[in-house]
């Protein structure tokens, strides 16, 4: 197959960090999620991967394990509301519809136009996926969401490149259109998020993705709780990796409010 060159701005790149990191985590014999499609996508692309963003071991099983976070959410939601729909904004080249499909999901992606069509032009056709070119911000991407459904709306990396009050007028607007439904999503702590926007986070492999503008601390849980039609803000468990860090030890912070507080964690906000 034919391969494709691609250079994207500041925060679309921050797509192929995402990617390259699962298909590093991929191709291990002992990997903590199947993802062939992102091994086959990270050799046609051509990109100094290694370069920009390194191959630790480390942040590649977390950015898996982060993933299947979201995964098994999706799963829980197709087994009780089979044939509804999930939507994923910001999705980049997440192909997670191809590790979570039951054969009747239907499936709205939402991204910025450079980033949907390359997801057109690397991803296989899939019959139950409709892609909508345009910013979240823009609302009129909930009319494309099929009526007289059940949906669950993700939120994977996308958040924290927002501003705290778009953040929170999204999450009303799905709030208000898709109730009884849910949101999943995963944020930065506000923390970290001073720390980027000081210029002073850095991957191990000297990797700084673009600033962040929005994190959660107890205030932010505070707000978001307060959103009209907000029935819910849990935290999720981080399923279990290999190796103390990722098999106990982040597991079992993400269970202390207080820790998982200090740490990114991926949330669910149900809407009632
Ligand atoms: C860190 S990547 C995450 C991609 C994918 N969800 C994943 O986990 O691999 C951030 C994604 O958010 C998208 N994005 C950022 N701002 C956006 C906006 N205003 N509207 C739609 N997509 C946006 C970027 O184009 C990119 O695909």
């Amino acid at each position: 197959m034919a391969s494709v060159d691609v250079s994207l701005g500041p925060v679309p790149e921050t797509l192929l960090w995402t990617l390259w990191h699962r298909a590093v985590e991929a191709r291990r014999p002992d990997r903590v999620l199947d993802d062939p499609l992102a091994v086959e996508l990270v050799e046609r692309i051509e990109f100094p991967f290694v370069e920009r963003f390194g191959d630790g071991e480390r942040l590649s099983q977390w950015q898996a394990l982060r993933a299947r976070c979201f995964d098994d959410e999706i799963r829980r939601f197709l087994s009780r509301h089979p044939g509804d729909t999930v939507v994923a904004l910001g999705e980049g080249l997440e192909t997670q519809l191809w590790r979570v499909d039951d054969g009747r999901v239907r499936w709205v992606t939402v991204d910025l136009p450079e980033v949907i069509a390359l997801r057109r032009e690397l991803l296989p056709l899939h019959d139950r996926n409709r892609m909508i070119a345009a910013s979240v911000l823009d609302h009129a991407w909930t009319s494309a969401v099929p009526p007289n459904t059940d949906v669950l709306v993700t939120a994977q990396g996308l958040l924290m490149y927002l501003a705290p009050g778009e953040v929170r007028e999204l999450i009303t607007v799905c709030a208000d259109r898709f109730r009884p439904g849910a949101l999943v999503f995963d944020a930065v702590p506000r923390w970290l998020v001073e720390r980027s926007r000081r210029g002073g986070f850095r991957t191990q492999s000297g990797y700084a993705p673009p600033a962040w503008s929005w994190g959660l601390d107890r205030g932010e849980e505070r707000r978001l709780r307060a959103l009209p039609h907000v029935a819910s803000l849990a935290a999720l468990r981080l399923p279990r990796g290999r190796r103390a860090v990722h098999g106990w030890v982040l597991p079992l912070a993400t269970r202390v409010p207080a820790v998982r507080r200090r740490l990114l964690s991926v949330l669910v906000a149900r809407f009632g």
